[in-house]
């Protein structure tokens, strides 16, 4: 492979949005940032200048980072955050990836407006596993806030109360045509008749799930997460926030008389405080020798269905599709036998209010949320130098529960109590370690599913369920052939997942729900993975220029 240079230089730009102009946080002004584009195997090397006042840091989302776990990003966990007037250069090497990825910012809230898509071409002169598109094209989902989405998230962990939710999702940056004030920002993909298109679609959506269809068009979907599947056709597809989807379409074979809408909206399964509006952009067929007849002729406009806001069964059919290709090309190294077994409740609950002030989360307490009853507490400084260099003590402890604090029956009444305890508590892994992991949801307050993403490693995701998890009888039903193997897997409302990885990327990972607002409110981890025995099994020290606290 070959070394690809980025310069990001983080500065302020204002950009206009449904009529409201808002200085925001950008890479080198560009919103959504710039695109990353590597082979499979190259070095990827981005110097990060910030201009701005507030800390950063940049996480290359779903990037193995295989020993180099100091170029991953998450703030407070593999570094200290880029301070004002800093430069810090993130160094990786793409291994065993093709597809679309993305980068984000990965401190507070600032990924509302920092992020941008990765593509990851195959190897020079590699094809792909389906018919060559004639044109790829990333489409990435965001969610567009008119206030300050700071502002937001420190004011509603201060009350305790859910944060406001965003004013419009969005399509490359652009709310498009069915909010108010916003037709011109709309998104347009030219297309031509008879051609067949890559959509790298990519969710950097904050805080939802979302739907996604294009009126009268099949879309087939090849790759997740940087991984190819077998090949599905469907009209709709499921992503969740830090998943990623590349999907073939094919373009009608002669010039329609007609331009399509694309659109996407949220799922959830219950009735939360979330903005439910639709995101549209334009698919518009080119018409080459355009005649003046043509032209006055007003095209009508066809809109998709998407599925109801709680489609769950939608939802169930959708996943239980992606599958690995799992052939000799590309096999599916799923963990046949494992070493390590863990249970992890995943959820919603709340803190006590502190004396003298009002809260305005449930039953005036705090929101909050955790892994088995733990909601995770960053460190004053980063993990991963307290561990590289010995020096965890008062930064954090081992004793992460192996299993819930509270039982309980998940699908039952759900317990009066629903408090917390709070801790900066990590598993620790030896190298090589079979993991195999079940989240189940505990479905306490709120119902959504949480798209828990794993840092450093891809997973199989071997079973999913609804209901209690059962150690007994759910197992035996575990697909060890072909299972998706991806970074991001929505845990369901009122269900289970269970994954399994290889421990084979020693480093501190984190791991956490990718709805921000839940990852604010503690449901976050991490695990240790140590080094190996061998030279190449160990992480390196860090770079010189990695950032203090
Ligand atoms: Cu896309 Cu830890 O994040």
């Amino acid at each position: 492979g070959i070394t690809r240079h980025y310069n990001f230089d983080i500065k302020m730009q204002n950009v206009t949005r449904l009529c409201h102009t808002k200085s925001i946080v950008t890479v080198n002004g560009q919103f959504p940032g710039p695109r990353i584009v590597a082979r499979e195997g190259d070095r990827v090397v981005v110097r990060v200048v910030n201009h701005v006042q507030n800390n950063i840091t940049i996480h290359w989302h779903g990037v193995r980072q295989l020993r180099s776990g100091w170029a991953d990003g998450p703030a407070y966990v593999t570094q200290c955050p880029i301070q004002t007037g800093q430069t810090y250069v993130y160094n990786f090497t793409i291994v065993g990836q093709r597809g679309t990825l993305f980068w984000h910012a990965h401190i507070s809230w600032l990924r509302s407006t920092l992020y941008g898509p990765i593509v990851i071409l195959p190897k020079r002169n590699v094809p792909y596993p389906f018919p060559k598109p004639d044109k790829e094209v990333p489409i990435i989902f965001g969610e567009w806030f008119n206030a300050d989405t700071e502002a937001i998230i420190n004011q509603a962990l201060q009350t305790g109360a859910g944060p406001n939710v965003s004013d419009a999702y969005t399509f490359n940056g652009l709310p498009g045509p069915l909010y108010n004030c916003s037709a011109k920002d709309t998104f347009r993909l030219k297309v031509n008749p008879g051609k067949t298109y890559l959509l790298r679609l990519i969710n950097a959506a904050l805080n939802d799930e979302l739907f996604f269809s294009i009126a009268n068009h099949t879309l087939t979907v090849v790759d997740v997460d940087a991984i190819y599947v077998k090949p599905f056709t469907t009209k709709t597809l499921l992503i969740a926030p830090g998943q990623t989807t590349n999907v073939l379409l094919k373009t009608k074979p002669h010039l329609p008389n007609a331009t399509f809408l694309m659109a996407a909206r949220p799922y959830a399964t219950g009735l939360g405080t979330f903005d439910n509006s639709t995101t549209a952009a334009i698919l518009e067929y080119h018409h080459s020798n355009t005649s003046k007849n043509s032209m006055k002729k007003k095209l009508p406009i066809l809109k998709p269905t998407l599925p109801l806001l709680n489609d769950t069964s939608f939802a169930t059919k959708f996943t239980n599709k992606l599958r690995s290709l799992a052939n000799a090309q590309f096999p599916a190294n799923v963990p046949k036998t494992i070493d390590r077994h863990f249970f992890f409740t995943v959820g919603l609950g709340s803190n006590p209010c502190p004396q003298n002030q009002t809260c305005q989360g449930p039953n005036g307490t705090k929101f909050a949320a955790s892994v088995n009853n733990v909601s995770f507490t960053l460190p004053t400084t980063a993990l991963l130098q307290a561990h590289f260099f010995k020096q965890s003590k008062g930064v954090y402890t081992t004793d992460f529960p192996t299993n819930p604090l509270f039982k309980f029956n998940y699908t039952g009444t759900p317990p009066n109590n629903t408090l917390v305890s709070s801790g900066t508590k990590v598993v620790v892994l030896p190298f090589n370690t079979r993991v195999e992991l079940v989240m189940q949801d505990t479905s306490i307050l709120g119902a959504e599913s949480h798209p828990l993403h794993l840092h450093g490693f891809n997973f199989f995701v071997v079973g999913q369920g609804f209901g209690n998890y059962d150690p007994k009888k759910d197992p035996a039903k575990f697909n060890l052939v072909d299972p998706v193997e991806r970074n991001t897997v929505g845990v369901p409302s009122g269900g289970w997942v269970a994954i399994r990885f290889l421990a084979d990327n020693p480093g501190v990972w984190f791991m956490h729900c990718h709805l921000e607002v839940h990852t604010s409110w503690g449901l976050k981890m991490a695990w240790i993975v140590l080094d190996g025995k061998l030279p190449h099994q160990k992480l390196p020290p860090p770079p010189s220029d990695l950032p203090q606290c």
